[in-house]
């Protein structure tokens, strides 16, 4: 998969991308990254990107034409990919936007700045992302978010064919607590039925885990869980255990 990079900060993205899993997953030739500098496709004397917001007001905005000049080198090089504008007046993105993203061959991410874009080039762009409902100073910050999150849906990337993502999130539930040695810290133990070998009891204990997370901390995501009946059960358990 190729991930395209249109940004006025490039070198943003130079350690980010060239660590861990990212960076194995460039040398597995599973990923390709395009860090494009706008600037290179400003023409004017002044190589000028942002101007002065028409109707006046504080800030600058993003020129459309070195942007758009930018988009069609990319075309010319690669052919036409899914362009995602970062902004936070986009679609907030999730786990399911991250799975479906995957499966195309070639994302190319635009980065505005918080003051704001030419409002045309959302006329050229195929989708507008937001990672969350607070500002960031610039859209590069976010597209290593949205990176990431999109590489590891990408066949191999995990290393480990078989389980492409966290479970957890796959079906929607918060990930149970985890545990390693030793298995007694200041007091506090880890739970005996890790320790047992028992593996259905901790398959069970694990599941139940998450479902009082989730339902704790995120009752948000419980409106989309396909509850077993096994979780029904679970969740019963759950309730009874509530002190009065
Ligand atoms: Cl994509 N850009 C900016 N500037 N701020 C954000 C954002 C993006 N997502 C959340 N806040």
């Amino acid at each position: 998969m190729i991930f395209t990079v249109l940004t006025l900060f490039p070198r943003i993205f130079e350690s980010p991308l060239d660590e861990s899993l990212i960076k194995k997953a460039q040398e597995k030739g599973l990923l390709r990254f395009h860090i494009i500098n706008i600037r290179d496709f400003a023409f004017d004397v002044h190589r000028t990107c942002d101007d002065a917001p028409y109707g006046g007001g504080p800030g600058m905005v993003m020129k459309v034409e070195p942007i758009h000049q930018a988009m069609e080198h990319v075309e010319r090089e690669l052919g036409r990919p899914r362009y995602i504008l970062l902004t936070p007046h986009g679609r907030i993105f999730n786990e399911e936007t991250a799975r479906r993203l995957a499966q195309s061959p070639h994302v190319a991410l635009i980065c505005g700045r918080y003051e704001g874009v030419d409002e045309r080039v959302l006329s050229l762009v195929d989708d507008e992302i937001s990672i969350g409902d607070y500002v960031l100073s610039g859209g590069e910050t976010a597209a290593l978010v949205v990176i990431d999150a999109i590489a590891r849906h990408v066949p191999g990337v995990l290393g480990n064919e078989a389980s492409p993502v966290d479970e957890s999130f796959k079906d929607g539930l918060l990930e149970y607590p985890q545990y390693t040695r030793p298995p007694s810290f200041m007091g506090m133990e880890v739970p005996e039925v890790l320790l047992s070998g028992n593996h259905e009891e901790i398959r069970k204990w694990r599941r139940k885990q998450s479902l009082q997370r989730t339902l704790l901390r995120r009752p948000d995501l419980m409106e989309r869980f396909a509850a077993t009946t096994e979780d029904r059960k679970l969740m019963r358990e759950i309730l009874e255990e509530i002190p009065e």
